[in-house]
């Protein structure tokens, strides 16, 4: 148990790196937090119009959580993968850093996917890519792919992964509960339009 609490914080430690912020300050663009949904994630940096900069947050976001996982699969116990994984999506969440005020998780969610179930990301991003294609909404696309992934790892016989997936997949919704209010409202944003 000392090393699965080991690989939870060594999880949280990498997963609370806000790397949206860190990216639009060493830019120069100030708070990314000040704009559109004030959310640290790709999404809301994409809205300051820097493509790279949506595409490297939402990089450094994903294989942050990817890094977690890998390193704590070497520590020779079982789980330990599974509570780094847990570990940085609660670090993204609720970063020490940040007041515990950070992201709503959808990178972060891919990128514990890809170290755990690399098969799953492909089932993720067509999930999300068909519905972004078709209604333009960055939260929905993910809310719809995060319900959907703990059932394909159940598909895939990932019992244990899909039940860290369906805590993980709770906790995302619950972040977005001011983008589900949004949709509802029909005054959600569109992917890319500016704040
Ligand atoms: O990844 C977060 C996305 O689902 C919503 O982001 O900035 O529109 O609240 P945002």
């Amino acid at each position: 148990t000392a090393l699965l609490a080991a690989a939870l914080v060594l999880g949280y430690l990498l997963g609370s790196i806000p790397f949206g912020l860190i990216l639009t300050r060493v830019a120069g663009l100030g708070d990314v937090r000040a704009i559109g949904s004030g959310n640290i994630g790709a999404t809301n940096v994409l809205r300051t119009g820097r493509k790279g900069l949506a595409a490297a947050t939402l990089l450094g976001d994903a294989l942050k959580g990817t890094a977690a996982v890998l390193i704590a699969g070497r520590f020779g116990v079982p789980d330990a993968a599974l509570a780094a994984g847990l570990g940085a999506f609660l670090g993204h969440l609720f970063p020490v850093w940040l007041g515990f005020k950070g992201g709503k998780g959808v990178a972060t969610f891919i990128g514990v996917l890809l170290g755990l179930a690399p098969v799953a990301v492909l089932a993720f991003a067509a999930i999300w890519l068909g519905l972004a294609v078709l209604l333009r909404y960055s939260s929905a696309s993910a809310l719809a792919a995060s319900a959907a992934t703990p059932l394909v790892l159940w598909g895939l016989g990932q019992g244990r992964v899909a039940l860290l997936f369906v805590i993980l997949a709770l906790l995302l919704w619950w972040k977005h509960t001011p983008n589900i209010r949004r949709l509802m409202d029909g005054t959600e944003g569109r992917i890319g339009q500016k704040g």
